[in-house]
C-alpha cells in the first residue's frame, strides 16, 4: 500500500486534500474537473449519431438466418391450479417448429416449489405458461390457441386491502423468500407470514437498536410538543421502459454453445440466470448487448421469455426472436409496487425532530421486498428513528426492482410530512431540513437550488397568484428532497490496448441501457493518455470482455470507469517502458497534448506525436487491464453510515392547478444534484431530466389498473396508461455540484436513481402550496384535484 494525496469536498464550496491508503502502482488523484482536459467536459455522445440515424442496433433488430417468430401464452386467470398443457395440437399448425412448456417460474417470490418440478400453480393474470416458435409471428400467435391447458380456477385477490383480510385467498400457502437484483429488490429475511401479510420487517438507522428505537420514538411522540400523523398511498408504477423486453436466442449444435442478443441492463447477469435455469456451464453461454431502450431496474435477468426463447430455439434447432409486446411488459415483467404509509413526526418547538416513524404496506402483487423505509432511516438526523414494512402479495403481476427501490414512494410519503410539520411550525420547508439535514451535499443543494428558483418569494398555501379569466388557476411551489447511495460492483474490469498504427481500444464487458456510457468511459481513457476523445475506440456488450457490471443501483460509472483509467494507465506505462527502450530515453518519457515528451543525453527529445511514436514499438500492441479496487479507505463520521457514502437531490417545483378541471400542469422544476465528479455533465443533465419526467409521470399520470372483478390488467397500453408526453414536461434547471470525496481513481458516482427519488414529492407539496389542500396519494389525478377543493370547500365526496 502506498499513500495518495486526494482532493476532498465540494468544488466552489470547501475543497481540502486528504491522505488516503491506496494498493501500489495507483495513478495519481485528478484535481477538479477544471484542471482535466477530457473529463468533466460536457462533450456529445460518441453513439449519438449512430442512435438518431437508426444505425445503433436494438434487440428487435437482429436478424439471423432462419429465425423463428417466438409467442407466449399466459394464464387468462389470476388464480388456478395448473394440471396440464398440452402442445401437440399447437406443433401441428403452419409455420410451427416448437412448442414449449416453461419448467419453473422466475420473478415471484419464492415459495420454495420452483424447482420441485412443472408449474402448478396460476398467482396472476398474464402469468407465462407456454410458448410456440413459428415462421412469422401470426402463425405463432395462431399455434398459441391450439394449447390446450386444464386451469381449475381457483377464487383470487387483486385489491391489497382485500388481500389483508383473513378470509381473503391465499397467494402463498407457504412462506417465501425473494432474491433481489443489481437494483435492489429482494428480501431474505424469515419473516412472520400470515395470510397475505408477510412482515413487518423492523427497521432502524444504521447501528442503532430497533427495540429501543422503537420505544424511543413511542416516548418521544407522546411528548413531543409538535407533531404530525397521516396515511399516504402510492400507486403501481410500470417501467414502461420505450424498449419492451426480448431476446433473440441461437444454439450452436456441434458446441452445444448458446448465444443471445438480449434487451438488458446486464448481460453477465442474462447469463448467469440463463446458464443455472438451463444446467449449463456460463463459459458456454455469450449474451450481447449493442444498445439497449431503458430497463430502470426490470431488466438484469433472462426471464422467463428469456428460458423460453432459449428452450424454443434448442427444440426448434433455430434461432428465436422473443420480443414481448407493451400489455405483456405491463402484465408480467415488473412494477414498482404500491404503498399504503403511516407516518408520524415529533420535533421541539424549534424544529429539531424527535421521531421519525413509518409503518406500512407494500404492494408488489405475488413478488416480496415492496419496501419504503430507506428515507426515513437515512434522511434526517433524529434521535429516534423506528420503520415498520410489510408486502400485502395479490394475485397480480410481480414487482421488480425500479429506479431507486422503494424511494419515490418513501419520500412521497415522508417529504410531505415534512412540510405539513413545517406549516405547524411555521416555518419555511428549507429552513426545517437545513434544521435537521446536515448532509454537505445537500445542504449545498438546497442553497443554490433556492437561489435559483426565487424561493424566497414564496407565499403560503393557497395564497399564491390566480392565473385565468376566472382566476381558476392557482400556482404554488413546493420542495423535496431524496438519497441515494454511492454503491460499487467490483465485477468490473477493462482492457485497453494501444495498437502500433496509434489506435487505442477499450474493452470491457459494460453495457449501455440508454444513458451513455460509452462516452464516459471514452473520455476516462482519453484523459489519460492524454489524447481526444475521437481516437478511442469502445468496445462493450459482449460477455466475452472483461467482465463489467450491471447497469443498475446507479452503479455503472462508479463501478467501471476507475477500471477504465487503471486499465489505460497501465498500458500507458507499458507504451512508455516500450518506448523508452526504443528510443534510449533517460527516463520514462511522458504524454502530453497528443504527442510523447522525453529526454535523451539531458536534452529534451523532439515531441512525437502520438501515432509515430506507437508506431516506434517493436511489438503490435501494449496492453493495460484492471478490475475495480474497492474504494479507497474513505472518512466516515460514523453517521448514517458514512455521509461520504450517500448522495443528495434536492428538487424545488412549480405547478399550476386549474381549479375547475382539476388539472396540474408542473411548469418549473430546478434540480440540485451530487453524483461524485461528473465525468460527463451533458449526460448527468440528461440523466436528471429523464428521473424528473419519470417523477412528473408518477406524479400525475400512472397508475397500472386491475379490474377487481377479474383479476385482469384493463390499461395494458401507453393509451390508457398515461406516461408524461412531451407537452408535459417542465422546463428543467439543472444545478450540479461537483463533490470530490476521495475514493476512486475518478471519483464517479451514479446519478441515474437519485435524480427520480424527490420530484413527485417536491409536486404534491408544490400542489399543495397551490390550492391549500392536501392530496396524499398518487397519481394526482383531475378527480382527486376536484375530490380535495369539494371537501375543502366543505362539500361531501360525490
Ligand atoms: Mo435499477 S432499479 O438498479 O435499474
Amino acid at each position: 500500500m502506498s499513500k495518495l494525496d486526494v482532493p476532498v469536498g465540494i468544488v466552489g464550496a470547501a475543497l481540502q486534500d486528504e491522505q488516503r491508503e491506496v494498493p501500489d502502482g495507483t495513478p495519481p488523484a485528478w484535481r477538479e474537473s477544471a484542471s482535466l482536459k477530457q473529463v468533466g467536459k460536457s462533450l456529445p455522445r460518441i453513439d449519438g449519431a449512430d442512435k438518431v440515424s437508426g444505425r445503433a442496433r436494438y434487440t428487435a433488430d437482429i436478424v439471423r438466418p432462419g429465425m423463428l417468430h417466438g409467442k407466449v401464452l399466459r394464464s387468462p386467470h389470476p388464480h388456478a391450479r395448473l394440471h396440464r398443457v398440452d402442445v401437440s395440437e399447437a406443433l401441428k399448425m403452419p409455420g410451427v417448429k416448437a412448442a414449449v412448456v416453461l419448467p419453473h417460474l422466475l420473478g415471484i417470490a419464492d415459495d420454495g416449489s420452483a424447482k420441485q418440478g412443472a408449474v402448478n400453480v396460476v398467482r396472476y393474470y398474464g402469468q407465462p405458461v407456454a410458448a410456440v416458435a413459428a415462421q412469422t409471428p401470426e402463425q405463432a400467435v395462431a399455434a398459441l390457441a391450439k394449447i390446450k391447458v386444464d386451469y381449475d380456477v381457483l377464487p383470487f385477490v387483486v385489491d391489497p386491502n382485500e388481500a389483508r383480510l383473513p378470509t381473503a385467498p391465499k397467494v402463498f400457502e407457504q412462506a417465501v423468500t425473494a432474491r433481489g437484483s443489481a437494483g435492489g429488490g429482494g428480501s431474505k429475511d424469515k419473516l412472520n407470514q400470515v395470510g397475505n401479510v408477510r412482515g413487518p420487517k423492523r427497521g432502524a438507522p444504521k447501528g442503532r437498536d430497533v427495540d429501543k428505537q422503537a420505544q424511543q420514538v413511542t416516548q418521544a411522540l407522546l411528548a413531543g410538543p409538535q407533531g404530525m400523523r397521516a396515511t399516504y398511498k402510492t400507486q403501481v408504477q410500470t417501467h414502461s421502459a420505450l424498449e419492451t423486453h426480448g431476446l433473440v436466442a441461437e444454439w450452436n449444435r456441434s458446441l452445444d454453445e448458446l448465444t443471445v442478443w438480449a434487451s438488458t441492463q446486464g448481460i453477465f447477469s442474462v447469463r448467469d440466470e440463463l446458464a443455472e435455469y438451463l444446467g449449463i456451464p456460463q463459459s458456454k453461454i455469450r449474451v450481447l448487448t449493442d444498445y439497449c431502450g431503458g430497463g430502470f431496474g426490470a431488466k438484469f435477468g433472462a426471464g422467463n421469455y428469456g428460458v423460453l426463447a432459449a428452450l424454443l430455439a434448442k427444440a426448434a434447432a433455430a434461432p428465436v426472436r422473443l420480443v414481448l409486446d407493451r400489455r405483456e411488459e405491463h402484465l408480467a415483467v415488473g412494477n414498482r409496487p404500491g404503498s399504503e404509509q403511516s407516518i408520524a413526526l415529533a420535533a421541539a418547538a424549534d424544529g429539531k425532530l424527535t421521531a421519525i416513524e413509518v409503518k406500512g404496506f407494500g404492494f408488489g402483487g405475488a413478488g416480496a421486498g415492496a419496501g419504503f423505509g430507506g428515507p426515513a432511516l437515512s434522511l434526517y438526523d433524529c434521535p429516534a428513528v423506528y420503520v415498520e414494512e410489510s408486502d400485502v402479495f395479490t394475485h397480480s403481476g410481480p414487482l421488480a426492482a425500479f429506479r431507486a427501490p422503494g424511494h419515490p414512494q418513501g419520500v412521497f410519503a415522508l417529504e410531505q410530512a415534512m412540510d405539513e410539520l413545517a406549516e405547524r411550525l411555521h416555518l419555511d420547508p428549507m429552513a426545517l431540513r437545513d434544521k435537521n439535514d446536515s448532509h454537505p451535499a445537500r445542504r449545498e443543494e438546497r442553497k443554490r437550488t433556492a437561489a435559483a428558483f426565487g424561493w424566497s418569494s414564496r407565499t403560503a398555501a393557497g395564497q399564491g397568484p390566480r392565473l385565468g379569466k376566472l382566476g381558476e388557476i392557482r400556482r404554488g411551489t413546493g420542495m423535496a428532497q431524496g438519497l441515494w447511495y454511492h454503491l460499487v460492483s467490483l465485477d468490473s474490469n477493462a482492457e485497453v490496448r494501444i495498437h502500433r498504427d496509434g489506435s487505442v481500444e477499450l474493452l470491457t464487458g459494460v453495457q449501455d441501457i440508454g444513458g451513455g456510457v460509452r462516452t464516459p468511459l471514452a473520455q476516462v481513457v482519453a484523459e489519460e493518455l492524454q489524447l481526444p476523445i475521437a481516437k478511442i475506440k469502445v468496445t462493450i456488450g459482449d460477455t466475452r470482455l472483461p467482465p463489467g457490471p450491471g447497469s443498475g443501483g446507479s452503479v455503472t460509472t462508479a463501478s467501471i470507469t476507475p477500471a477504465a483509467r487503471e486499465a489505460a494507465y497501465a498500458a500507458k506505462l507499458a507504451l512508455l517502458k516500450e518506448l523508452q527502450g526504443v528510443l534510449g530515453l533517460d527516463k520514462l518519457p511522458e504524454l502530453t497534448d497528443g504527442k510523447l515528451v522525453g529526454e535523451k543525453a539531458g536534452k529534451p527529445i523532439t515531441a512525437l506525436p502520438f501515432a509515430q511514436a506507437c508506431a516506434r514499438m517493436r511489438r503490435a500492441e501494449v496492453l493495460g487491464t484492471a478490475t475495480r479496487q474497492p474504494d479507497y479507505g474513505a472518512p466516515n463520521n460514523g453517521k448514517r453510515g458514512g455521509f461520504a457514502a450517500q448522495l443528495g437531490g434536492v428538487q424545488l417545483a412549480e405547478v399550476e392547478v386549474n381549479t375547475l378541471t382539476g388539472v396540474v400542469k408542473v411548469i418549473r422544476v430546478v434540480a440540485g444534484h451530487d453524483c461524485g465528479r461528473p465525468v460527463n455533465p451533458l449526460l448527468v443533465q440528461s440523466q436528471i431530466h429523464g428521473g424528473i419526467i419519470q417523477g412528473v409521470s408518477y406524479a400525475l399520470f400512472e397508475e397500472r389498473r386491475l379490474d377487481p372483478r377479474t383479476g385482469r390488467l384493463l390499461n395494458g397500453n401507453l393509451e390508457q396508461y398515461k406516461i408524461a408526453g412531451s407537452l408535459d414536461v417542465p422546463k428543467i434547471e439543472v444545478i450540479l455540484l461537483e463533490e470530490l470525496r476521495g475514493r476512486s481513481s475518478t471519483d464517479v458516482s451514479g446519478i441515474g436513481e437519485p435524480a427520480t427519488v424527490p420530484t413527485a414529492a417536491a409536486i404534491a407539496n408544490a400542489v399543495y402550496n397551490a390550492i391549500g389542500v392536501r392530496i396524499r396519494e398518487l397519481p394526482i389525478t383531475p378527480a382527486r384535484v376536484l375530490a380535495a377543493l369539494a371537501s375543502q370547500r366543505g362539500e361531501t365526496k360525490p
